[in-house]
């Protein structure tokens, strides 16, 4: 049985982070959406909570200095903003696990392509403005769409890189304790750049066929088998 842990959302009032909130809050751990504005985090974090009235789900909105102090902070800012957002923070976030679930890219039409942002990944960018954080890229190949629907379904394996093993654990302990979710330890943050760029294709896939499909390893069983 994982622990509860308080997961603040920087950023948190886009679908992305909406979506994450509410499937977190639904596993027992409390949320606080973060904002550049505190009365809109509260509006959404409002909305979240009345969706869901039999789910008893802890989501309050706040400011994102207030996301920070959580004991997790996942960043779900759109990506070019991403470090200019967390690096005022960066003081706030010393010894804190900070989870990224951002993906650099372009969309062109229907088709959706992978930048290649400094450092080869947005999660190793982060970590370079932060550097007393421990950053852990996780949740990019999730449809929004389908995380904020708490009555359907969700079978996905989301992929975790870190350079940091505390984090690389309390990640996967967060994506296992929600439903249908399964974490995979991918390495370290050198990872982080293909797991990002996935992400494009991924999107590219759905739009094309119409569909909301994430990731699911064949032939992955059980964790710590095969582990170098
Ligand atoms: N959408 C998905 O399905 C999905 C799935 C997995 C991962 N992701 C990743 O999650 C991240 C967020 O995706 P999203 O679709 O939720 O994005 P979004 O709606 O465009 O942005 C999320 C939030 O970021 C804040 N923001 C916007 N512009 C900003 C700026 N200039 N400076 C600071 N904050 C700003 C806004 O919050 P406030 O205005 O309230 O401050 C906004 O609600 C992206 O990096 C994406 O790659 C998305």
């Amino acid at each position: 049985m994982v622990g509860v842990m308080q997961v603040g959302i920087v950023g948190g009032t886009g679908p992305a982070g909406r979506g994450l909130a509410v499937r977190a809050a639904a596993s027992g751990h409390p949320v606080v959406i973060g904002s550049r504005d505190e009365g809109r985090a509260r509006g959404v974090a409002a909305d979240v909570v009345a969706a869901w009235p039999d789910q008893h789900v802890e989501v309050e909105g706040r400011t994102n200095e207030q996301a920070a102090g959580c004991e997790v902070v996942v960043v779900a800012t759109p990506w070019d903003v991403a470090v200019a957002t967390l690096r005022p923070l960066a003081e706030m976030l010393d010894g804190k696990i900070l989870v990224s679930m951002v993906s650099a890219l372009l969309a062109e039409g229907r088709e959706f392509h992978a930048l290649l942002p400094s450092r080869g990944s947005m999660a190793a960018s982060i970590q370079a403005a932060v550097p007393g954080s421990m950053v852990a890229a996780a949740f990019h190949h999730l449809p929004a769409s389908e995380m904020e629907q708490l009555d359907r379904p969700l079978v996905a394996d989301v992929l975790v890189a870190s350079d940091h093993a505390e984090a690389t654990r309390t990640t996967l302990d967060l994506v296992d304790s929600i439903e249908g979710l399964r974490g995979i330890d991918a390495g370290s943050l050198s990872q982080a750049g293909p797991i990002e760029a996935l992400t494009a294709t991924l999107i590219t896939v759905n739009l094309r066929h119409r569909v909301h499909a994430a990731v699911r390893l064949a032939g992955y069983d059980t964790r710590g088998e095969h582990g170098g």
